[in-house]
């Protein structure tokens, strides 16, 4: 399976939104990540589910969406009705986790479970199987362009190492001061998912940053 690069919209021009997306699809990437926060769970605010509603019916892109927030099961009818493909949770944010999980399949979505930096991995321990896609944050979530934090490799393996023990296939995914210089390095560490925000919108055109990406997420 080739590694895939989803774009994170929140370093995109948000007064252009649909215009980027259209750029994104025509410049050959199959993902987006659609970065959503509320202020409380994260010192940060982006967009929700009209934003993302309205922005649907305007490309094929896989809608990746990354919910930093808080009770995030509340949010679970309005991001499928809004045409979210994959909703990712946070650990940290989750009381009732499971059956959080399964909101999110019963209504039609795939289901991702998100670790900020210092999260310990346990939460995998009875829950692996439920999951499309395990999220490792490589910096604390918030804002794009921060540095990746190096803690971030250990437990990129230590993921990857339970995901292949499933002999399922789940994504691993790594968020967060992804770039050309460590694309190839995470992928080796066991990442098939990159989220690239700054790194990938402050070097158009698109589709020559996307074969850059891809090159250096060859091994
Ligand atoms: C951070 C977000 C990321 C962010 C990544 O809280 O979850 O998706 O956009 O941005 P970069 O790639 O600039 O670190
Ligand atoms: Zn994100």
């Amino acid at each position: 399976m080739n590694p895939i690069l989803a774009p994170s919209l929140l370093s995109a021009d948000f007064g252009r939104l649909a215009e980027e997306l259209a750029a994104l699809e025509a410049a050959g990437l199959s993902w987006v990540h659609l970065d959503i926060m509320d202020g409380h769970f994260v010192p940060n605010l982006t967009f929700g589910p009209p934003v993302v509603a309205r922005l649907r019916p305007t490309t094929q892109l896989f809608f990746d969406v990354h919910l930093m927030v808080e009770h995030p099961e509340r949010l679970i009818p309005a991001f499928a009705d809004a045409g979210a493909n994959l909703l990712c949770v946070h650990a940290e944010a989750c009381v009732h986790l499971e059956r959080t999980l399964q909101a999110i399949h019963d209504a039609g979505m795939q289901a991702g479970l998100a670790f900020n930096p210092a999260t310990p991995l346990h939460w995998l321990d009875y829950l692996l199987e439920s999951l499309d896609l395990v999220l490792i944050m490589s910096v604390n979530p918030g804002f794009g362009g921060q540095r990746f934090l190096p803690l971030a490799r250990r437990k990129i393996q230590d993921a990857a190492a339970r995901i292949r023990a499933t002999g399922r296939a789940i994504h691993l995914q790594v968020d967060g001061g992804v770039c050309l210089e460590n694309a190839g390095e995470l992928v080796a560490l066991g990442a098939t998912v990159l989220v690239s925000g700054s790194a990938f919108f402050a070097h158009p055109p698109y589709a020559q940053r996307l074969a850059a990406f891809r090159q250096a997420m060859t091994p």
